[in-house]
């Protein structure tokens, strides 16, 4: 049996309950189901799931009946979608779609694949190192004014850092994605985009007065006016920042991508960049401050690049980051910034020896594979050794998926590394890191892993 594509096969609780009877697991409360377990704790919540029913089992979240598929052989099967049976653009699309619509992961297939090829070219090596230059150049003023703002005697400043690199990333958006200065417009333009970012997970999903979603709706009509604004003049003009790229790229029949399909493309980007940097950077500075020993490692390494004091990471050097690559992939495995990846089966399919049928919403778990005991001995332990090369080989390519994979393999990646790379190189060849003696934050693991109090921490300059 095929589902088409369009019909939207949401498996609201209650609906399909049959279909999905054979298959271990709960339908939690009435109406609720399971969210407040999961969003209290989903780690624990998704291990006492497996221990009661095993790697398959179906459950009732936000209202909508899903079954969960842990372990890398469901992330292979369902990411790798090597026969074309899951829907992104369905999966995603009940949080998305008002939003961020028509963004890569709301389209599917030979859709995707089209659009995907077109905003390659904003991600080739030329605009990258226009890029990193904008980066290079906003981190290290960002360093240096937080450690201006320093009031401690012995020369430190204690920070709250999730909020501090929060704004960074977002201003570091505005210069190297959009090519404008900080001020009053970059300013507007991201309260508009983090309300926008705040609708994702608002409860009431329409937009009423008053509502999340209707402060989300606005901030998306006039992010999407901005754009529409200025695409003209960017076609028309040779600037290097990402939106002036995709201004200019075509599909493979030569024509440009059109005026709302720019705007859209560039809202989603905006967002799949933003709170995924922000959580996989400060859960690398936790772990730095937790680990001083580890901090030396990577300053010895960017030291041995020999560059002067003060000059910019070049583009050509990125490669020699080796141990602080690995570091940062650590801090993904522990806290993968996308902690759960959903999809619609548009086809009945079998898995582990259970069938599951056409329209049922799947959904695999980046943040349980990541802390499967079995393949990540001491799973809270941080070692960034485990992705030493020979130790990656040893292991499922489907064991570590922060940036999923597949068709929908995150676009950013490299972005993503080059944003990280320049960040931690102004950071730790300038600043010593120190959290307080005991000090454990609380981390909240869902939509995105952040820690709640914001996470405290002391830097000190150190050159
Ligand atoms: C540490 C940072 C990041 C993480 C962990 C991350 C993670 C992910 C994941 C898991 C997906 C796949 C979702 C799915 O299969 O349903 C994805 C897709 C995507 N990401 Fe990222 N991302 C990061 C940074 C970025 C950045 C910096 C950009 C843009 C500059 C970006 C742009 C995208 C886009 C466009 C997609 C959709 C790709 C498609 O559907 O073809 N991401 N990301």
């Amino acid at each position: 049996m095929t589902v088409p594509m369009n019909t939207g096969s949401a498996n609201h609780a209650g609906q399909q309950s049959d279909a999905l009877a054979h298959i271990p697991g709960e339908d939690g409360w009435p109406i609720v189901g399971n969210t407040f377990a999961a969003l209290r704790d989903p780690v624990r919540h998704a291990e006492e799931m497996y221990q009661k029913y095993g790697p398959v089992y179906r459950e009732s979240l936000f209202g909508v009946r899903s079954v969960a598929m842990l372990g890398p052989e469901a992330n292979e099967l369902v990411l790798f979608d090597r026969d074309k049976n899951f829907s992104s653009s369905l999966g995603w699309g009940f949080l998305l779609d008002r939003l961020f619509p028509r963004g890569l992961m709301l389209m599917d297939f030979e859709e995707h694949r089209l659009h995907r090829r077109a905003l390659g070219v904003a991600f080739k090596p030329t605009p990258m190192k226009a890029y990193l230059h904008a980066l290079n150049n906003g981190i290290s003023r960002r360093i240096a004014e937080w450690h201006l703002a320093g009031s401690g005697q012995g020369g430190y400043t204690d920070l709250r850092f999730y909020p501090a690199i929060k704004q960074l990333t977002l201003d570091l958006a505005a210069s190297s994605f959009l090519g404008i200065e900080l001020g009053p417009q970059a300013n507007e333009l991201n309260r508009a985009f983090i309300q926008m970012v705040a609708a994702i997970t608002s409860v009431v999903r329409t937009p009423l007065p008053g509502t999340q979603m209707r402060k989300g709706v606005k901030g998306r009509q006039s992010i999407v006016a901005f754009f529409r604004r200025e695409i003209q003049m960017r076609r028309a003009g040779r600037e290097t920042d990402l939106f002036s790229e995709l201004c200019r790229a075509t599909k493979e029949d030569g024509s440009l991508l059109t005026d709302l399909e720019i705007a859209d493309h560039m809202s989603f980007l905006m967002m799949a960049a933003h709170d995924t940097l922000t959580s996989s950077v400060t859960s690398l500075v936790y772990l730095l401050g937790k680990h001083p020993d580890w901090q030396n490692r990577l300053r010895a390494e960017m030291h041995g690049l020999a560059l002067p004091p003060g000059a910019p990471l070049p583009y050509e050097r990125l490669g020699d980051l080796a141990l602080l690559e690995m570091a940062f992939k650590e801090a993904m495995r522990i806290n993968p910034p996308v902690p759960g990846i959903p999809r619609a089966a548009l086809r009945d399919f079998r898995f582990q020896g259970h069938h599951i049928p056409a329209g049922t919403r799947v959904a695999v778990s980046p943040l349980f594979t990541h802390r499967m005991p079995e393949i990540w001995p001491e799973p809270l332990k941080f070692d960034p050794t485990r992705f030493a090369d020979e130790v990656v080989r040893a292991r499922h390519k489907y064991a570590w998926v922060p940036f999923g994979g597949g068709a929908h393999m995150c676009l950013g990646l490299h972005f993503a590394y080059m944003q990280a790379k320049s960040f931690f190189y102004h950071l730790l060849t300038t600043t010593a890191v120190s959290l307080a003696p005991q000090y454990a934050p609380q981390w909240q693991m869902w939509p995105i892993p952040k820690p709640r109090d914001g996470l405290q921490i002391r830097i000190q300059r150190i050159r």
